[in-house]
């Protein structure tokens, strides 16, 4: 799987985005160690603060299904530029992220690829 595949699919996940109040719609996709993919997108609510962010439901559909081992997450929005993953989901992604590639693309496709370590370098952690 290649990063601009994985990019792709990210892409193709972002249909899905049920974001009727923000507008921003976002796709992830998450590439877990053993080549198996999960994808996801953000889903918001009357209720604001009960929106799931894309990489999340990625995130959550993954560990949901027994997988916990991940390589590389890609994330694409219909903003401008890149979009960064928020805080909440970087707490997430540092639940099970030991060495996980963060991969973005903006609007005119060009790709960008972070150690998650490298992005949020202290967290926490029980
Ligand atoms: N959102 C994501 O899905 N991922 C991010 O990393 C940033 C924000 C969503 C949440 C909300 O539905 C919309 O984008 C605007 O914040």
């Amino acid at each position: 799987m290649t990063d601009n595949e994985l990019l792709d699919l990210a892409a193709e996940a972002m249909k899905n985005a049920y974001a009727p109040y923000s507008k921003f719609c976002v796709g992830a996709a998450l590439l877990c160690k053993d080549g198996t993919v999960f994808t996801g997108c953000n889903i918001e609510n009357a209720s604001y603060g009960a929106a799931n962010c894309a990489e999340r439901t990625a995130i959550f559909k993954a560990v949901s299904e027994g997988h916990r081992d991940f390589s590389a997450i890609a994330i694409v929005s219909s903003g401008g530029g890149e979009t960064y993953p928020c805080g909440i989901c970087r707490q997430v992604m540092a639940e099970f992220a030991s060495n996980l590639r963060v991969i973005l693309r903006n609007p005119e496709g060009e790709s960008v690829s972070y150690n998650f370590k490298d992005m949020m370098p202290y967290i926490f952690s029980l």
